[in-house]
């Protein structure tokens, strides 16, 4: 059996950033409540006419030049978005043809704010047969464009980006494990009550806009990405003391506090982009990681566990040797 390993990470945020003094102006919140209940200072909002395929690409170019390979060389795009920019074709499909790699399995997944987990563990099982050599794995939104910026509950949350690694076959791992979940029961704690098939327009009665009961997804969230943790710690025979740096989905400051602390891991090992990112989705994982790889914390060899959670709800991890 094939491992899988990061040879290169990529981030994108839309130049525009938006504000809690923005949205001081735009609804009745103020800046304080913001920051004081979830971390948040700023989110970047992708222009008009820009995609979460534009998103995505330059993620992924970023990616591709960290591994130091070229386009040509990835056989298999996984990526996990909720936004895409059309019903179909895919993002994925989309993206491997403005990056020229033609040919291989191209394909969305759609997994919420889990979707970058959900897309790296679909990638590593394409390598472990060895159907797969090299793989780009995304995580793309623009959440921003289903946001009910009139409910001042979620609009404060969200912002757009996307963030992309490359994972090569190899003898050793790289990652050591993923684990993914799901359960529907929870649909509607976080959700988009509108759809393709059930049809949606812009009214209030049925819009596409997201709808949640936040403090209920909070509980949640915390209880989940706590024994998710430990559930793969222990699995593989580890605890929070052998994890270098914990990298949660970035969801609310609170959040993030109370899974470090409920693990006993220190929060100076926690990756932490919430202040300036906001909630971005399926691109929270993956950016959050090119942040730390980029400014030099997360260092070859590193013990890394990523964790996603989202509507659905859905939930996972990622235990990997960097
Ligand atoms: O990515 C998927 C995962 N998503 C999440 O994990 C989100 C989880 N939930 C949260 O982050 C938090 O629940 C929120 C940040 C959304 C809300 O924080 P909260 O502490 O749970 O507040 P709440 O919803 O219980 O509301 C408390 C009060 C309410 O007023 P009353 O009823 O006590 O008078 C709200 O109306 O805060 C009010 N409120 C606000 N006030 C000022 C809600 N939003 C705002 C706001 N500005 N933006």
């Amino acid at each position: 059996m094939n491992h899988a390993r990061i040879i290169g990470t990529g981030g994108y945020l839309p130049e525009k950033v938006l504000t809690n003094a923005d949205l001081e102006r735009m609804i009745e919140t103020t800046a304080d409540w913001i920051v004081e209940r979830t971390g948040v200072e700023e989110r970047h909002v992708a222009a008009p006419g820009e995609t979460t395929c534009d998103l995505a690409e330059h993620a992924s170019r970023r990616a591709l030049e960290a591994a130091g390979i070229e386009a040509r060389d990835i056989d298999l795009i996984v990526l996990g978005t909720t936004t895409p920019d059309h019903v179909f074709p895919s993002v994925a499909t989309q993206l491997q043809h403005r990056l020229g790699c033609h040919g291989g399995p191209a394909f969305d997944v759609q997994a919420v704010c889990t979707g970058f987990v959900y897309a790296m563990d679909i990638a590593r099982r394409f390598i472990a047969t060895g159907a797969t050599r090299r793989a780009l794995v995304v995580g793309a939104d623009t959440f921003t464009r289903i946001v009910d910026w009139q409910d001042r509950g979620t609009c404060i949350l969200f912002g757009d980006g996307a963030g992309a690694v490359v994972l090569e076959a190899a003898d050793e791992p790289g990652i050591i494990d993923s684990r993914l979940h799901a359960d529907g029961r929870y649909k509607e704690l976080l959700w988009v009550p509108a759809g393709v098939s059930s049809g949606y327009d812009r009214t209030r009665q049925n819009a596409a806009f997201v709808e949640m009961r936040g403090s209920e997804v909070f509980k949640v969230a915390v209880h989940t990405l706590k024994e998710i943790a430990e559930q793969i710690l222990t699995a593989n025979g580890m605890t929070a003391a052998d994890v270098n740096w914990l990298i949660p989905h970035q969801a609310n400051r609170r959040i993030l506090a109370a899974t470090a602390k409920r693990l006993g891991l220190p929060e100076e090992r926690m990756v932490d982009c919430v202040r300036l990112h906001g909630n971005t989705s399926a691109a929270s994982v993956p950016l959050a990681l090119d942040v730390a790889v980029r400014d030099g914390r997360i260092q070859r060899d590193d013990i890394l566990l990523l964790e996603g959670f989202g509507g659905g709800f859905t939930w996972g991890a990622v235990l990997l040797k960097y």
